[in-house]
């Protein structure tokens, strides 16, 4: 197998595929990641990824190459795992990096393969490769593709990737399926859940999930705005409502609100689609769930001006985390550092602290301060805001602060610190959605 894009999806799947047993030569245009991994690094923070690329590497069955030709003659299943981002400026999918890789691959495709698309696209994007296949890959008609999205968790992304919840191909003949169901064989022998669809639907399964889940969360965030101004608490509305399980508690966490590098840009290139296939009414609502989204930012920076008395201008404020979720060292979207950056924008003086984006946050964020720890970056705090549920964290002393900080003040902006604890220890605590 080969798996083209070695970013977060694509090195874990490499490294998946490999432990299942398959000879996996991964690719990557980033020469330098391309080195690292063979070496037996992870270049981004994956827990528990990193012990099993060195294992496979060291059985021999997962290499990495910057050579299309070298890919083209190795593989007989081929995974496409590059990255689409949102484009500059706009709503919609860049898609340059997919096209980029199927105009180096396919013209060196003269054998019969299958091609599987897993990153996140924009539907109709599958059925152009289909025609480009036809056209440009000298193998052209022995080439089966299905599309096979991806629905890890950074974090968890081994864990997702080996023992998924639910498998998804999109097939256009019975053959892409008998080999995809060959190669997921492992997974059906354990009763994984396998849903064979049309490249279509295949392709929005994937929007669909990542839009219902950013649904959900600005659901609860709508919620903890009621919650405010009616002086109730969303952390008990939420557990309430998970016990009826037609809902769920799962996603149903008021807080700063979601960020990364996949729902935002998974829901706003939904709408672009949507707009351009005729049906953006169908998905307007996902303008208001974004829209939720970025108002939690906007209140958690009211909420720091209110505890500073109005003025954030020279005050220090300390920031708890910078990475948009915990156990990951993405910063791309980051409702952490968003804050941040406004509050500085004030006329704050802003330290950050996090476990493990610090050197993502400090290269695309150069203009913020940072310290070593989270002790460090409450030196002299007149605020400290708590905006990414680290463990380290969750479980922090409030006495360990009490004689750092200028002033015991804090907001948990992910409510998820114990607010009793942090009251007993004599600090003044706020939470987003709750009295
Ligand atoms: C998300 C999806 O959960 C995966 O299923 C999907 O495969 C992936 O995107 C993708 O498209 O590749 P991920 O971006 O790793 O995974 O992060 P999530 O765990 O979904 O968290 C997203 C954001 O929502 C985080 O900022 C998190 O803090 C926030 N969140 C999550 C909440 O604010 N409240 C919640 O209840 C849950």
């Amino acid at each position: 197998m080969t798996v083209l894009g070695t970013g977060y999806l694509g090195a874990t799947h490499a490294v998946c595929m490999a432990e299942l047993g398959y000879d996996v030569l991964g690719l990557d245009v980033d020469a330098e990641k391309v080195a690292r991994l063979s070496a037996g690094e992870v270049p981004f923070y994956e827990p528990g990824l990193e012990p099993l690329l060195r294992k496979n590497i060291e059985s021999g069955r997962l290499r990495f190459t910057t050579s299309y030709p070298e890919v083209a003659g190795f593989g007989d299943v081929h995974f496409l795992c590059v990255g689409t981002p949102q484009k500059a400026g706009e709503y919609a999918a860049d898609l340059r990096y997919v096209h980029r890789c199927i105009d180096e691959l396919l013209p060196l495709l003269t054998r019969p393969c299958t091609l599987a698309g897993k990153s996140t696209v924009p539907v109709g994007t599958a059925e152009r490769i289909a025609d480009r296949i036809v056209n440009e890959a000298p193998a052209g008609n022995e080439i089966e593709l299905v599309w096979n999205p991806e629905f890890l968790r950074e974090g968890f992304a081994v864990e997702d990737t080996l023992h998924p919840d639910r498998l998804v191909i999109g097939v256009t003949s019975t053959r892409g399926e008998e080999i995809m169901r060959a190669v997921y064989a492992p997974m059906l022998a354990a009763d994984t859940p396998l849903v064979v669809t049309d490249l279509a639907t295949a392709q929005l399964v994937k929007v669909a999930a990542n839009a219902f889940l950013a649904t959900k969360i600005s659901f609860i965030n709508a919620m903890a705005e009621v919650c405010e101004v009616t002086h109730a608490d969303v952390k008990k509305l939420s557990e309430a409502l998970s016990h009826d399980t037609r809902i769920g508690g799962r996603f149903l966490h008021a807080g700063l609100g979601f960020g990364g590098g996949c729902l935002p840009k998974d829901i706003r290139a939904f709408m672009a689609r949507a707009g351009e296939l005729g049906v953006d009414q169908a998905l307007s609502f996902l303008t208001e769930v974004d829209a939720i989204n970025l108002r939690r930012r906007a209140r958690m920076v009211d909420l720091a001006r209110e505890l500073l008395d109005d003025s954030v201008r020279h005050r220090r404020v300390a920031i708890l985390g910078a990475a948009f979720k915990p156990d990951s060292d993405d910063i791309r979207d980051s409702p952490a550092l968003d804050v941040a950056s406004r509050l500085q924008r004030l006329g704050a003086l802003v330290t950050v602290y996090d476990p493990a984006a610090m050197d993502n946050a400090r290269t695309m964020y150069p203009h913020l301060t940072y310290a070593p720890s989270a002790v460090a970056a409450a030196g002299d705090a007149d605020l400290v805001l708590h905006l990414t549920e680290w463990q380290e964290f969750r479980e922090m002393d409030p006495a360990v602060l009490n004689g750092v900080v200028a002033h015991r003040n804090i907001v948990d902006g992910r409510n998820a610190l114990d607010p009793q604890r942090w009251r007993d220890a004599g600090w003044h605590y706020r939470a987003l959605g709750r009295p």
